[in-house]
């Protein structure tokens, strides 16, 4: 199939960046479309281990074309310091396998600096965001008062533009949160040394990818955070700041809608969330900590410890009706190994009412109750089969169990962190 949405079903970190990679080799484009650098996607190839966070996974392949989109939410100084990594690391990057977008908004100093104060000024009620700079860059872009990549470029636009928009953000800094102002001058340098570093990536990269497509191109959307992160059918008001799914390729890769040929869903074989928010599933005690341990569960961006649960099919199910997904991915089944018996939330439940999609009109699902089932778990090392008949008996049953829960084909199954631990099914 020519074009591919992969997305996580989950909140975030469900192992997209390992299964990018890995599809990668048979893809001509990887394009993200949304977030930014909150987003952090970890590949490990042969021992090493990278972690992307606004370059598309598909840079370790040489010859693939990366594609950051106009709906990404683009730190101009992450980027470059991303790209020098790589660098350093000796995976190229140049105008033949980077491309950015013109039209995408960018994140200043101010942006960051304005999520820090907002969050520690909304105390208990923080969002526990990573401070990225996510929810006031992209709330600029709704308010039309942000700028775009095109607008580093030209220094007389930069000017203007950035003048007038930091010093209403100063004001806010300064007044709202009592906090030291930015300097006008010194941003405006800065922001215009690193347009001219980025001059050579930036186009109209939606114009390329559509003549790509038509003329045979495989193109592969990379989504970042996950389904019940999404701002509109997420966890809302804990969720990150943009369409995390299929939904917001279209206008975040400018690609018709109609093009998107498949939709492949990422997710756990447990789950984890970092930040605050509803988790229903979650696992406070002693089996929470060993998840943990053994997922090796900590923020690929913040170094946070992610909270850590059972498996949950109703978010699953959600992310998969929205996006009309037929097939998925289950990554770090390994890490059940040795759990004991292992449950899954197969609906929610509040008095007589149950819910098998997420309920979009109870707020911070107050008051859920879950509904589980319990399977027998498995004791043994997994992270060297390479086959789905070489399982033991037990975990083939509760993959087959996630299957007929979720309703669509696990196409893949990963044992562990590294680009060679999978296990086909022919997805
Ligand atoms: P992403 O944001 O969805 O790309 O996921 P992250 O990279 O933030 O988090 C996934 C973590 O799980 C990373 O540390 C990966 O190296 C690791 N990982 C991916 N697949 C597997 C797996 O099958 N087993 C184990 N044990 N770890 C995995
Ligand atoms: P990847 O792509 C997990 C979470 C934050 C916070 C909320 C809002 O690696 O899966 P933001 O900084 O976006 O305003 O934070 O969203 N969050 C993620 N959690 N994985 C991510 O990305 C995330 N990106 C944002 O922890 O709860
Ligand atoms: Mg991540």
């Amino acid at each position: 199939m020519p074009s591919i949405s992969v997305f996580g079903a989950q909140w975030g970190d469900e192992g997209k960046g390992k299964i990018i990679d890995r599809l990668a080799s048979e893809i001509d484009y990887v394009v993200r479309y949304q977030g930014g650098a909150n987003a952090g996607h970890t590949v490990i190839v042969d021992g090493e281990k990278y972690v992307l966070h606004l370059i598309p996974s598909g840079i370790l392949h040489p010859g693939r074309i990366n594609v950051i989109g106009g709906g990404v939410a683009v730190d101009p100084i992450t980027l470059i310091d991303e790209m020098e990594g790589l660098l350093g690391r000796g995976v190229a990057v140049d105008g033949s396998n980077l491309r950015l977008a013109a039209n995408a908004h960018v994140i200043f100093e101010h942006h960051k600096r304005i999520d820090a104060l907002s969050e520690h000024g909304r105390g208990k009620g923080r969002i526990g965001t990573t401070g990225r700079g996510i929810g006031p860059c992209y709330a600029d872009k709704a308010a039309r008062t942000g700028l775009r990549v095109c607008d580093l470029l030209e220094p007389d636009v930069l000017e203007s533009r950035l003048r007038a928009a930091l010093a209403g953000k100063n004001e806010v800094i300064r007044k709202v949160h009592g906090a030291e102002p930015l300097d006008l001058d010194g941003e405006l340098e800065r922001y215009a040394s690193l347009g001219e570093r980025l001059r050579p990536f930036v186009g109209d990269v939606g114009l390329e990818l559509r003549e790509a497509y038509k003329q045979g191109k495989r193109v592969l959307f990379e989504g970042a955070q996950g389904a019940a992160l999404d701002i509109d059918f997420g966890t809302y008001p804990f969720v990150t700041s943009s369409n995390t799914g299929v939904a917001g390729v279209a206008a975040g890769a400018a690609f018709p809608p109609r093009w998107i040929d498949r939709s492949i869903g990422i997710a756990k074989a447990y789950c984890t969330r970092v930040g605050e928010g509803p988790f229903p599933t979650e696992l406070d005690g002693e089996m929470g900590e060993r998840l943990r341990e053994a997922g090796c569960e900590f923020g690929a961006t913040t170094g946070r410890p992610r909270r850590c649960g059972w498996f949950d099919a109703v978010a699953v199910r959600s992310a998969f009706s929205l996006a009309d997904a037929q097939e998925w991915v289950v990554t770090n089944l390994d890490v059940l190994s040795g759990m004991g018996d292992i449950s899954v939330g197969v609906a929610y439940k509040k008095g007589a009412q149950r819910w098998d999609q997420y309920p979009l009109e109870l707020p911070d699902l107050d008051g859920i109750e879950v509904e589980y089932e319990t399977f027998p778990g498995w004791t043994e090392d997994i992270t060297g089969v390479t086959t789905f008949e070489g399982l033991p008996a037990t975990t083939r049953a509760y993959i087959e169990r996630l299957e007929s829960l979720v309703g669509a084909r696990i196409g893949m199954l990963s044992v562990g962190p590294d680009r060679d631990q999978v296990i086909s099914r022919g997805l």
